[in-house]
């Protein structure tokens, strides 16, 4: 079981417990009853029938007992509810929107992550959108699982009592790639946090910009950089000449990507897709500028920042 490193939780697993809890009596109940009525009223043991008149008292207590057991029930819930849906004032926001395949989580002051970076001991209020598809943001170790929903803002809550990381699931089957539509959450001190919302997403690891932000975004979520193909084209050397390419349906092909090409596939996919390969890709217009667009571009064709040559070929 994931640990509980939210309040709220407690009071989940409280609710789940008793109402699990609950039925495994119930079941148990009904099939002790059960047996013992095939033995007892079994014809050989009561070749006569009898006449029932019936019992104002056995029907007052099935009546009444199962309404005070229900209502009980229904208050472990409503008050593990409360708590999951009341959200503190002083909530921190972060967008989430989920894509096709992957997640945005966007903070105050504008920075974007592909994971879930937050300060440990401080509520956190999520904004939830979904640029695509309905999926379903799940964060088991804060009990946390609720709907993305196109064209609709919904919203959850949670607050860590621990650092540490925990995994982030879509919960919503949204596609062939839903279940590669995981990420994590990461819970770290204040000052850690602090230092990374300033952070640039450029420096870690003095990667290539193109190739940072293709990480942000999901990318390789579909695309590999290996020469094979599964959802989507293989992405390495996509700029050199003549590629053989193998689509979908077994079909082979060359291929040669120029850079225009390669930016009308990432801003506009719906307008630039080689033939064989569906249309699950999202536009990413608006959503990524012009510049970071280029980035992505000259990565890909092996270039650099200005436009000249990289040491190595890109990779990953
Ligand atoms: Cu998104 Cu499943």
């Amino acid at each position: 079981m994931y640990p509980q490193v939210f309040s709220a939780a407690q009071q989940v697993d409280k609710a789940f417990l008793i109402i699990f809890g609950f039925a495994v009596l119930v079941l148990l109940a009904v099939t002790v009853a059960m047996v013992w009525f095939l033995w007892r009223y079994h014809y050989k043991r009561n070749p006569v029938a009898t006449d029932i008149k019936g019992s104002v008292l056995l029907e007052v207590v099935w009546t009444v007992l199962p309404l005070v057991i229900v209502m009980g029930l229904f208050w472990t819930g409503w008050t593990s509810f409360q708590a999951m849906r009341s959200i503190p004032e002083n909530a921190m926001v972060v967008g989430v929107e989920g894509r096709m395949w992957s997640w945005k989580f966007t903070y105050e002051n504008g920075k974007t992550s592909s994971e879930l970076v937050v300060p440990v001991n401080r509520p956190i209020r999520l904004e939830l959108t979904s640029r695509d598809v309905i999926h379903s943001l799940y964060i088991p170790a804060m009990r946390v699982k609720w709907d993305l929903v196109p064209g609709m803002d919904t919203e959850a809550w949670f607050q860590s009592d621990r650092e540490g990381e925990f995994d982030i699931f879509c919960a919503e089957y949204c596609g062939l790639k839903h279940a590669n539509m995981i990420t994590l959450l990461k819970v770290v001190t204040q000052e850690e946090f602090d230092g990374w919302l300033e952070g640039t997403p450029d420096e870690p690891g003095g990667k290539p910009r193109g190739l940072a932000l293709m990480e942000e975004y999901g990318c390789f979520d579909c695309h590999a950089m290996d020469g094979t193909a599964d959802v989507a084209p293989p992405l390495d050397g996509i700029g050199g000449t003549d590629r053989p390419v193998v689509l979908p349906d077994g079909t082979a092909r060359t291929f040669k990507a120029n850079a225009a090409y390669l930016k009308t596939s990432i801003l506009n996919p719906g307008a630039a897709m080689v033939e064989g390969w569906g249309d699950e890709m999202p536009p990413y217009e608006g959503d990524l500028s012009e510049e970071d667009a280029d980035a992505i571009v000259n990565y890909l064709l092996g270039l650099d920042e200005s436009g000249n040559p990289l040491a190595a070929p890109p990779h990953p």
